[in-house]
């Protein structure tokens, strides 16, 4: 299957240019059969934090990251990168850093309740993730537009747009057979470092990808009900 690609993107300034779209209309039946088996698969999503050495498909890692980036945007500003790190000595430097960033906050940089928040979690200072699963995606927001003469464009909405596509990524890595973890290091500053990133950028999440390992645990959690959380008005 081939997909299109973009015949244009708009640039700051450009003028509307209205395309017709006529996607085909999915019968309601289809749409029902699909939400349900949909709705069912994405339940059976969970963070994996103990990974199989197992390689996976590199291709199923980048097709996941473009359903990623077909993510709708503040102003089609496509505020995200997103950097598939294979080189290993950037991933020690990654674990390094961020095992000592967590111990500084385990040992009393978190308060006590964002602690007891994590408890339930069962997560400590130690990532092996880092250096042991099979793919590692870091994403960074743009939190402006950088130019290379060095001029600076406003970014709209850069947390709810790289939000969204992060949240695609996890779908469409779920939907393909492969576990994530969302890990957020606190603080990411070292990521850019470490990743050669530019000043616009900012780190964003993590994401060790991979097969569970055959002893994989994870927390026992209960997920709010459709009624807990959709309210018909
Ligand atoms: C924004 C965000 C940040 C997270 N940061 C971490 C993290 O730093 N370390 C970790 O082990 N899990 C992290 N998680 C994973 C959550 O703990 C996990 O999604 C939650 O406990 C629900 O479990 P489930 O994904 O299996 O449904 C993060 C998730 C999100 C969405």
């Amino acid at each position: 299957m081939s997909i299109p690609t973009t015949q244009w993107t708009p640039t700051h300034g450009d003028p509307y240019r209205p395309v017709p779209y006529r996607p085909e209309r999915m019968p309601a039946a289809e749409s029902l059969a699909r939400a349900a088996e949909l709705r069912e698969r994405m339940d059976r999503r969970r963070t994996v934090r103990q990974f199989s050495a197992d390689p996976v498909p590199e291709q199923v890692v980048r097709d996941a990251i473009a359903c990623a980036a077909t993510a709708p945007s503040g102003a089609h500003q496509q505020p995200w990168t997103f950097v598939l790190v294979k080189d290993p000595e950037a991933r020690r430097r990654i674990r390094r850093a961020a095992e000592e960033e967590e111990r500084i906050s385990y040992e009393g940089r978190l308060s006590e309740e964002w602690l007891a928040a994590l408890r339930p979690l069962g997560t400590d200072e130690v990532k092996p993730h880092l250096t042991d699963a099979p793919a590692l995606i870091v994403v960074f927001q743009q939190r402006y537009w950088l130019g290379e003469d060095g001029d600076k464009r406003k970014h709209y909405y850069v947390d709810e747009s790289v939000g969204i596509a992060v949240g695609m990524l996890l779908s469409a890595l779920h939907l393909s057979g492969l576990a994530a973890l969302v890990h957020t290091p606190s603080p990411m500053r070292f990521l850019s470092e470490v990743l050669g990133r530019p000043a616009n950028e900012k780190a964003f999440a993590v994401i060790p990808v991979g097969y569970p390992a055959a002893d994989c645990t994870v927390p026992d959690l209960v997920r709010k009900s459709l009624d807990q959380v959709l309210k018909e008005v």
